[in-house]
């Protein structure tokens, strides 16, 4: 099955307070981006669509330029989700992967359970790992409201994994909803589970950590060094 991945790198990352977009940050010398793509071209993804900040365009054609990679840039929106609808209108494949930039360092290994759930039937996957801490919710006054079931709860990550036709349907069917309806799909997978269309769950990865604070930067970076002086033992 052929592949295209939209990668969302469109945000500005505020969280991590760095001087230029999240993606453009480096991770061992090389843009959180640029991870990003080689891994996805790793996994046998054929066409890569990145959308980055429309004041950034020149930026990252210049970043990918120098990595030898090649994409298709596409300017993205206000949201993650409008970044996602916009760089799926380029998408000339029967299967797409929506990825985020921030998980630089995911396994090929995962990217590739995720197609092969849909290469196995299934319309719409996604990679998850078990919580850890308990959850609960909290009320505005700041006590507990409630304690969730841990062992049906998972934290999900990227990329999901998507018939293109079944993503499309999903966009169309969230550009209707209101406002206080949208908020229950924060991701790709909630719109189409939304649908009433099976989500199927595959082993995420630890290593597929999304980098939103300085910590998680730090984290990633002493993955990155393990990772590369493993493979120079190796
Ligand atoms: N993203 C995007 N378009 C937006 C907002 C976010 O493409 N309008 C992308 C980000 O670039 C990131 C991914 O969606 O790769 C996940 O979002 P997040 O981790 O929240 O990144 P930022 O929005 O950049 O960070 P912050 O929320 O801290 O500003
Ligand atoms: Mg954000």
């Amino acid at each position: 099955m052929k592949w295209s991945a939209v990668i969302a790198a469109a945000g500005s990352g505020s969280r991590l307070g760095a001087q230029q977009p999240k993606a453009l940050v480096e991770l061992g010398g090389r843009a959180l981006i640029v991870h990003a793509v080689t891994s996805m071209q790793d996994a046998g993804v054929s066409d890569c669509i990145v959308t980055a900040p429309a004041g950034h365009i020149a930026q990252f054609q210049q970043v990918f330029e120098d990595a030898g990679l090649r994409v298709t840039l596409v300017p993205g929106g206000a949201t993650r989700q409008e970044s996602v609808a916009l760089g799926l209108a380029h998408v000339q494949t029967p299967a797409v992967l929506v990825h985020d930039a921030a998980r630089c360092l995911t396994p090929v290994a995962m990217i590739q359970r995720v197609q092969q759930a849909i290469e196995s039937g299934s319309r719409s996957a996604i990679p998850a790992l078990p919580v850890v801490d308990t959850i609960k919710r909290v009320s505005a006054r700041s006590t507990v409201s409630e304690t969730l079931q841990r062992n049906e709860l998972r934290a999900v990550q990227t990329p999901q994994g998507f018939l293109t036709e079944t993503l499309r349907q999903a966009h169309e069917f969230g550009a209707q909803l209101s406002a206080s309806e949208a908020s229950a799909a924060p991701d790709d997978a909630a719109l189409v589970e939304l649908m009433g269309i099976d989500v199927v769950v595959v082993d995420g990865e630890p290593e597929a950590l999304k980098i939103t604070t300085p910590f998680d930067l730090v984290v990633a970076q002493q993955l990155y060094a393990q990772r590369t002086t493993s493979e120079r033992t190796n």
